[in-house]
């Protein structure tokens, strides 16, 4: 694919396996000259080399200031930020009644606040080249959510609306932002399931597991300047899943 986005800088975050490391690939294919982010320094170094990232890092998303210093530190590596992929690991699974504070601050740090620092360090750097694509990864239960994933049900539904919110206030300078929702993508998270084919098909009207590469076509196109005028969108990867409008 050409979507002339080549020698554009990108930050993809969570991106050492999965549906981040499918949009590093995408955007890499694209001659993007990308940064890889998740915990594991041995693991990034690897894939780094393996896929063709220009360079990684290793931080926890889940600790407070982590993701204002991350992106600080890649527009002093890179020079600036036309790209920025917001995502990390999933949380745990929970009925209301049994989460507990800590489970909730976790998951408000993981999910919520690295998004809105990013967004924060992020966006005065791309309005300052009037040039900046932003993608949310959230899920299918932002939409419609899934029994006992109570605080990413919550969290979800709100970046929908931060996204929203957000790219009415960034539109003027270049900027897009939009969430991606996937649905089942066949990542360590849902291969540990073990589902069988049958109960995907009977899932999933397109009759297979999304892969990582489903998202990340979807992805590079979002991030180059053909899409310029698609922001606030909340687009769902799913094979037809989502059964609402
Ligand atoms: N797969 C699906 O079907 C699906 C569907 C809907 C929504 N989602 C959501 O999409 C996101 C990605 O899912 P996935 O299936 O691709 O997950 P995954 O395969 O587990 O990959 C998660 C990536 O994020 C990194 N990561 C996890 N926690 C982190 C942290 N605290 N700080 C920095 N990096 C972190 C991981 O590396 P390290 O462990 O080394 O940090 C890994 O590179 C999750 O939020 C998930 O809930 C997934």
């Amino acid at each position: 694919m050409h979507f002339k986005i080549e020698k554009k800088t990108a930050l993809v975050m969570g991106s050492s396996e999965g549906i981040g490391r499918g949009i590093a690939e995408s955007l890499i294919a694209e001659g993007v000259h990308v940064a890889l982010v998740a915990r594991n320094e041995e693991k990034l170094s690897a894939v780094a080399k393996e896929i063709g990232a220009k360079k990684y890092y290793a931080t926890d998303l889940s600790k407070p200031g982590a993701a204002t210093r991350l992106v600080e530190n890649f527009v002093r590596d890179f020079g600036s930020i036309d790209i920025l992929v917001t995502n990390t690991g999933g949380p745990a699974r929970g009925q209301f009644a049994e989460i507990t504070d800590a489970q909730w601050a976790l998951d408000f740090q993981n999910l919520w606040m690295s998004v809105v620092d990013s967004l924060r360090a992020a966006l005065p750097e791309m309005q300052k080249r009037n040039y900046g694509r932003v993608i949310l990864i959230t899920s299918s239960a932002a939409k419609e959510p899934i029994p006992s994933l109570t605080t990413s049900n919550g969290f979800r539904a709100g970046l929908t609306g931060l996204a929203k919110s957000v790219s009415t206030e960034y539109a003027s300078h270049g900027i897009t932002i939009n969430t991606l929702q996937p649905g089942y993508i066949n990542t360590r998270r849902i291969r540990e399931n073990n589902w069988s084919e049958e109960k995907i098909r009977s899932l999933v009207p397109a009759g297979r597991i999304g892969e990582p590469e489903d998202i990340g076509a979807l992805a590079a196109f979002l991030c180059s300047p053909l899409a310029s005028y698609i922001t606030g969108q909340s687009i769902a990867v799913d094979g037809g899943k989502m059964k609402s409008l």
